[in-house]
This record gives structure tokens, C-alpha cells and sequence, in this order.
């Protein structure tokens, strides 16, 4: 499939086209983050993000917690952002907030919080697809990428490759069939004894690893879709037999205490080797989509975006190949509000406006899912 380059989406446009400022309150709130931003004209002026630390020791998120920790952080979050950002609740233009997908419970408070302002001020409510401003998160800051772009979104619950024709006009062509990368992430980290969310301590232990120690396969699935539950399987068969000098027959798997020794002394060069083999399955799908497409812009999003060995192979593939690539600051990788702001600004422009009866839902029923 190529891409004839018109009726390409220009990002200038909209900015002429309106002419005065649009302020918008942004509400995140589909994981564990509880998070708001304010955003004038598509630039954004702040945003405030609470992390919940009381799932760590569960080894992930408790739904109810995260709730309850939602109810606790919605005022002061969004009171700091309106604060940071020197504006005054009445002089919001909007009221966003993510209604799909995620966590029923923790979309519920942000939602309700932003229908119930929508309703008190008399402001449009704007509901947010969580997966779509991933992706816009692109949009950001400067340089942009052009339309159509591809997006890797790899995030906790999702992985996909999308084709974006405009800011509300996305594709999924490609995603997971099993479990999403920032699970392979956890998921991995967990087998290696590390706490909730593993994704950003394997990050650092791998900086200090060799990444070509050990070998992991790499899943050979048609088209544009992923898998990562055999790389987990295959960690977990792995570490059975780790602090064995001959581990030929299954019998001979290693005891509790070799394990635990072989991975406290080659922690560095098991993470940099199971990063390495999640990094290079998502990069070797885009590379395909690339070829695919016909589409050189190339932007990643979603918490998995913040990992270092990911954002360092987008940048060398960026020379290697003819490719513009794009990542967002970290803090619009993970879960924020500022990426909820700027998709509800282009939702704005085209009065994609929400009915005060819409209610949240854990899983989305059309588009990106
Ligand atoms: O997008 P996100 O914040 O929440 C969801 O919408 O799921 O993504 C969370 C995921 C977790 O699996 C977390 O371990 C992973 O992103 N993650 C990372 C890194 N930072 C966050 N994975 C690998 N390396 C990182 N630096
Ligand atoms: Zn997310």
C-alpha cells in the first residue's frame, strides 16, 4: 500500500483556522496515574502526574487500589495543574478526560470528575480514547511528525502499529496477539525476582549488560503482528535449569538457591539480553510496516516507549534507513494528561463534543480498541 500525498493533513492549519486561544482541563485516570493538564492552542501549559506506589507491593496493579488512590489525587492533581499553568478553572474552554480503555473503576472517577465540572461550569466535555492520545503524544513538541505517520504504541496493555492519516483518523495494521510489550517487560522482570512495574528496572540493569550473553527467540509471525507470552515461556524454561554447570535433562533443574545465585550475579546481562530481544521484535514489525506502507515517518508512544534500548535502536534505525523518526519527552511516554489534552484540542476543532450521559468503558468498541 502506498500513500499518494494527497489530502495529507497539514498540523498549521487548524492554529490559522481558529484564530483565538482554547484552553483545555485534562483528565487522565485509566491506570494507576492520576493526572491533569492544561492545554492553550495545542501547546501545553502543564501537566501533573501522581504515581501510585501502593501496588508495588503486589507485584501489580489492584484495581480497587488504584480507585481509591484515584479519589485521593483528582483535586490536589488538578488544582496543581490549574496552579502550574497560572489559570483559573472558569477560564476553561473545555473539560477532557479518558472514557476508554482501561481500568473500569479508575475511569470512573476521572470521568464523573470531568463530567460533573462539564455540568458546574457549563463548559463542552470532550471524552479521550486513551490508545489515540498515545499516539498524539507525538504532537507535542517540536519537530512533528507529517501526516500519514506510523506509530509503535507499546504500553502495558497494548502494542500496536498504527497508520495515522490525521489526528482523528487512525489505523491499527498490526498488534499482539498475546501479551503487549511493557507485559513481556513485567512479566520478565517478575520471573527475575524484580518488583511492579519490572519494565523500568530491567531498563536499568540492562544500561550495565551484555546484551548478546544469552538468547532469546524471536517469534516468526506473519504480517504485522506481535507475540511475547513464548519469550516469557521461554525465560521461565530457562532460569529452571540457571546455575547448573550441565543442564541436559529436565530432572537436573536447578534448585531454588542456584537460581537466585546465577541471577544475582548475571542480572545486568539477563536484562540487557531480554531487553534486547523485545526491542528487536518491535522494531523488526516496523521495519516491515515501513516497507509496507511506503510511510518514512515514524513515531513511537506508550509507557514502553520510555525504554532507553528502544528510543537508542528507533534513532540508529532513523540512519540506517530512510526513515524521520520521532519520540515523545518522557513524560508524555507513560500514562499523562497532556496527551489527553492535545487529542481533545483536535477533537475541539472538529466540536467532537461529548453528551453528559457517555459513560466510561474498560474496553473501547471501536477503532483503536
Ligand atoms: O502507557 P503506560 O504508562 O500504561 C498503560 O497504558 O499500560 O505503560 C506502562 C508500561 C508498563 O508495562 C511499564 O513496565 C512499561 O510501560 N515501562 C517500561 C519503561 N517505562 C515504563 N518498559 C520498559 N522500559 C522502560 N523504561
Ligand atoms: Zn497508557
Amino acid at each position: 500500500m502506498k500513500h499518494s500525498q494527497t489530502g495529507v493533513y497539514d498540523l498549521s492549519r487548524p492554529f490559522r483556522e481558529t484564530g483565538g486561544s482554547i484552553h483545555i482541563l485534562a483528565i487522565e485516570s485509566s491506570c494507576d496515574e492520576t493526572s491533569a493538564s492544561v492545554c492553550r492552542d495545542g501547546n501545553i501549559l502543564s501537566n501533573i502526574t501522581a504515581n501510585q506506589t501502593v501496588h508495588e507491593k503486589y507485584g501489580g496493579v489492584v484495581p480497587e487500589l488504584a480507585s481509591r488512590a484515584h479519589i485521593q489525587n483528582i483535586i490536589p492533581v488538578v488544582a496543581t495543574a490549574l496552579s502550574s499553568a497560572n489559570c483559573e478553572l472558569s477560564s476553561m474552554d473545555a473539560i477532557a478526560f479518558t472514557q476508554s480503555p482501561g481500568l473500569i473503576g479508575s475511569l470512573l472517577v476521572g470521568s464523573q470528575f470531568a463530567k460533573s465540572l462539564a455540568l458546574a461550569l457549563n463548559k463542552p466535555l470532550i471524552a479521550v480514547h486513551h490508545m489515540q492520545a498515545h499516539v498524539l503524544a507525538n504532537l507535542i513538541d517540536d519537530p512533528k511528525p507529517a501526516f500519514p505517520f506510523l506509530c509503535l504504541t507499546v504500553s502495558g496493555g497494548h502494542t500496536q502499529i498504527v497508520l495515522c492519516i490525521s489526528p482523528t483518523k487512525m489505523k491499527v495494521i498490526g498488534e499482539t496477539i498475546d501479551d503487549a510489550a511493557g507485559e513481556a517487560f513485567d512479566k520478565s522482570a517478575k520471573l527475575l525476582g524484580l518488583p511492579y512495574p519490572g519494565g523500568p528496572l530491567i531498563d536499568k540493569y540492562a544500561q550495565h549488560g551484555n546484551p548478546n550473553r544469552f538468547h532469546f527467540p524471536e517469534p516468526q509471525l506473519p504480517a504485522l503482528n506481535f507475540s511475547f507470552s513464548g519469550l516469557k515461556t521461554s525465560i521461565l524454561y530457562f532460569l529452571q535449569n540457571a546455575g547448573k554447570s550441565h543442564v541436559y535433562k529436565e530432572e537436573n533443574v536447578a534448585s531454588e538457591e542456584d537460581r537466585k545465585r546465577f541471577i544475582e550475579e548475571n542480572l545486568a546481562d539477563l536484562c540487557a539480553s531480554i531487553q534486547q530481544r523485545i526491542v528487536s521484535i518491535l522494531i523488526n514489525k516496523l521495519k516491515k510496516a515501513v516497507v509496507q506502507t511506503g510511510i518514512n515517518d515514524v513515531c513511537i508512544a506508550g509507557g514502553v516507549s520510555a525504554n532507553s534500548g528502544l528510543r537508542s535502536s528507533l534513532q540508529e534505525a532513523g540512519k540506517k534507513y530512510p526513515w524521520n523518526t520521532f519520540i515523545p519527552a518522557f513524560e508524555y511516554c507513560t500514562d499523562n494528561a497532556a496527551m489527553i489534552g492535545i487529542t481533545a484540542y483536535y477533537k475541539f476543532l472538529e466540536k467532537d463534543f461529548a453528551d453528559l450521559s457517555i459513560t466510561a468503558s474498560a474496553r473501547a468498541r471501536h477503532g483503536l480498541r
